[in-house]
């Protein structure tokens, strides 16, 4: 075993050297590793290798680098079936410490790839299919001239913008036509799968992400649902790791220095939820509201271009049917049902009949969300 921490050869049988001469130092509690390859360019050498199963990795690693310094941002090195290949350290808690027997070990393997690999997939939704939500697009606006041209903003740069409002408004579909029109990275992460099976899983995941949209700027961050971690304080000891993953989240925000365009992007549904020191990092909350009238006409007609049987409906009815439901809502609970309906039927063309069927069946209650919303 070694590392590049120690000089020495670390074999088991010289451990308790290595831990003599770190005697002062105190034992990590958590190592997050991420493979990197090897230290040089070799043919025959993959450089991709696959974790099948992390906790028997963990006790290979723990035995092998047991009693070396880890550092965050330095290397381990394995001896045994890959010698040579290289592990960074991600995370060391604590930093600078070194590896005992009750040190947990965690790899990162390619979750974060999936991830920006996932961002660099193209959707087709386009700017222009969101209906409404001009100051979202408005900030989006910015935010493209600001990528466009860094230089001009100094230090009036578009930081962090967090987008809130009822479900199905079209918050992350606009992220989603944002990734698609601008020619820079989206680094897209759900707030829910950042709480893992152990403490520090996501902070160590925040960590990451941030590096590599800071390595990759300029570079969006895209925090969905970011209520599921970002949680008020009152709440966070009902959800034990969501704390750490608070402060690794302010940690991160606030180290992106200002001469790095990273812009992050927080959604959520419910803002008053949300930790307040989070909170008042974004610049501005941009509120995404039901759609009115006109943007209800605009939805279904653009829904209805897509449509794979023919239509005879009252549109203008129509929209007065659906006040008080989002575009998500109007597309799966009002069309989609509808359409389906009729084919249920054996029909041919989607009716008001359908529609109705369809109304009927939802259980947003167009009444109720009148009550609610009036
Ligand atoms: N403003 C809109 N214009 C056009 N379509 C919309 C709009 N809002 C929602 N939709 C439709 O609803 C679907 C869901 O929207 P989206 O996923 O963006 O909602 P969201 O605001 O992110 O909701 P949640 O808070 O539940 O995550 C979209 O794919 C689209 O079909
Ligand atoms: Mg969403």
């Amino acid at each position: 075993m070694k590392s590049d921490n120690k000089k020495q050869e670390l074999k088991p049988s010289n451990q308790k050297q290595v831990i003599k001469e770190t005697e002062n130092k105190e034992y990590a509690e958590l190592v997050v590793v991420k493979p990197v390859g090897y230290p040089f360019d070799f043919n025959l050498m993959d450089e991709d290798i696959e974790i099948t199963n992390k906790q028997l990795f963990e006790e290979y690693a723990r035995e092998q680098w047991l009693g070396l310094v880890v550092r965050e941002n330095s290397h381990l090195f394995d001896q045994k079936i890959i010698p040579d290949y290289g592990f960074e350290i991600v995370t060391a808690k604590p930093n600078n410490t070194i590896i005992s027997e009750n040190t947990r070990i965690k790899i990162i393997t390619d979750e974060l790839d999936k991830i920006s690999n996932e961002s660099k997939v193209k959707s087709d939704i386009r700017l222009s299919d969101i209906v409404g939500q001009k100051n979202a697009k408005n900030k989006v606006k910015v935010i493209t001239k600001y990528l466009e041209d860094p230089e001009r903003f100094g230090p009036w740069a578009p930081k962090n913008v967090l987008f809130y409002g009822l479900p199905g408004t079209g918050k992350t579909m606009l992220v989603k036509a944002l990734a698609n029109e601008l020619e820079v990275p989206l680094y897209l992460i759900k707030a829910t799968s950042l709480i893992g099976d152990h403490v520090g899983d996501g902070a160590s995941k925040i960590h990451d992400l941030f590096k590599k949209a800071s390595e990759n700027s300029p570079s969006i961050i895209f925090i969905d649902e970011i209520d599921a971690v970002a949680l008020h304080r009152s709440f966070q000891s009902l959800r034990g790791d969501v704390s750490e993953i608070v402060n690794s989240l302010l940690t991160e925000m606030d180290g992106i220095s200002d001469n790095k365009s990273v812009i992050t992007i927080g959604a959520t549904n419910n803002p008053g939820s949300l930790d307040y020191a989070v909170r008042s990092r974004f610049e501005e909350e941009i509120e995404f509201k039901l759609p009115d009238d006109d943007e209800r006409l605009t939805i279904i007609e653009n829904n209805l271009k897509t449509m794979p049987l023919e239509y005879d409906l009252d549109l203008n009815k129509l929209v007065k049917l659906t006040k008080g439901l989002s575009g998500r809502d109007i597309k799966e609970k009002i069309l989609k049902t509808a359409l389906h309906n009729t084919i249920a039927n054996d029909g041919d063309i989607i009716n008001m009949e359908n529609i109705d069927y369809a109304l009927k069946s939802t259980k947003i209650k167009n009444r109720d969300v009148k009550g609610m919303f009036e």
